[in-house]
């Protein structure tokens, strides 16, 4: 499976922070955000990953992240020349993605829970169709929206609906069989003129190949678009991990974990960031026992 990830966008909600940079370069807490989601990739066990962002920008996450090859992954690079939409992605990693499925994920969504693992790996073992999530939300009106029957099966998906019809939201991480490509070139842009994920999770619903897994509360999924949703997803990640001293989304420890990486890596990559508490948590993953953890993360 490919891996996607989208770090493109204006971020006009965000101005004037965004004026010089990229939204996904911001700071969460310790980390820059687009960490956040692209260890939700790692998670799944997605190892080949495309990021997509603009022409101003590539070259920054080219600098943060490299090849991939000290992680153990592979990253790519594509450039989004203008902001087409979501659905662009598939156009763009068209040939990134071949003959295999698909993971897309926004470079400003925020995913963490217990089982979260385990929820990756089972829609990631799903073959044909689509996989999409639905997370209640207190106001859903920012975001795509699915209704359901009294079964909790899909009946229909709205995009920033004025009235949702549940508080179901969608958040941006999104599951596709190899069909993906073929059914975004055949959406329609929508009314602000983007080909939208939400059409196309519309055309798998059409065809009933459409799964939508509930996130319970058990799970958290923030989304970081505007300067308050920063501001709380740094306190959550800041209360999270000074309480249990464990990270939220630190890449080297997943790579690590999932045996990408071996300890004579990781400590090569905590030496060279010793002088934070960063670098200085990889350290200490080598010297404590991590069985436990471990045992939970598979
Ligand atoms: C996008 C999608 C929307 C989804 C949201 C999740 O909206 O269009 O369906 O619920 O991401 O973050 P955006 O935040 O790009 O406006």
């Amino acid at each position: 499976m490919k891996g996607l990830i989208l770090a493109g966008g204006s971020g006009t909600r965000l101005y004037p922070i965004t004026i010089a940079t990229s939204k996904q370069l911001l700071p969460v807490y310790d980390k820059p955000l687009v960490y956040y989601p692209l260890s939700t990739l790692l998670l799944a066990n997605i190892r080949d990953i495309l990021v997509i962002s603009t022409p101003r920008d590539i070259e920054a996450y080219q600098k943060l992240l490299g090849d991939g090859s000290r992680l153990g992954v592979n990253f790519s690079y594509k450039v989004q020349d203008e902001p087409r939409g979501l659905a662009d992605a598939f156009i763009v990693g068209e040939d990134f993605i071949g003959g295999d499925n698909s993971c897309l994920i926004l470079g400003d969504n925020l995913f963490y829970g217990q089982n979260l693992t385990h929820t990756l790996k089972s829609a990631a073992s799903r073959t044909d169709g689509a996989t999409i999530f639905g997370y209640p939300v207190s106001d859903a009106r920012e975001y795509g929206v699915v209704e359901f029957d009294k079964k909790y099966r899909a009946l229909s998906l709205e995009e920033k609906p004025e009235h949702p019809k549940s508080k179901f939201a969608i958040p941006g991480l999104y599951f596709y069989d190899n069909n993906v490509v073929d059914i975004v070139k055949q959406i329609e842009p929508s009314a602000r003129g983007e080909l939208e994920i939400t059409s196309v999770n519309s055309a798998y619903l059409e065809v009933q190949k459409l799964h939508v897994q509930l996130l319970g509360r058990g799970m958290t999924w923030l989304d970081t678009g505007s300067a308050d949703g920063l501001l709380n997803a740094a306190n959550f990640v800041e209360v999270t991990q000074s309480r249990q001293g464990f990270y939220i989304s630190c890449l080297e420890e997943i790579a690590w974990r999932r045996g990408f990486i071996d300890d004579s890596q990781l400590e090569k990559l905590g030496h060279e960031l010793k002088k934070t508490n960063y670098g200085k948590y990889l350290l200490s993953l080598l010297e404590e026992s991590s069985l436990l953890l471990s045992e939970n993360e598979r």
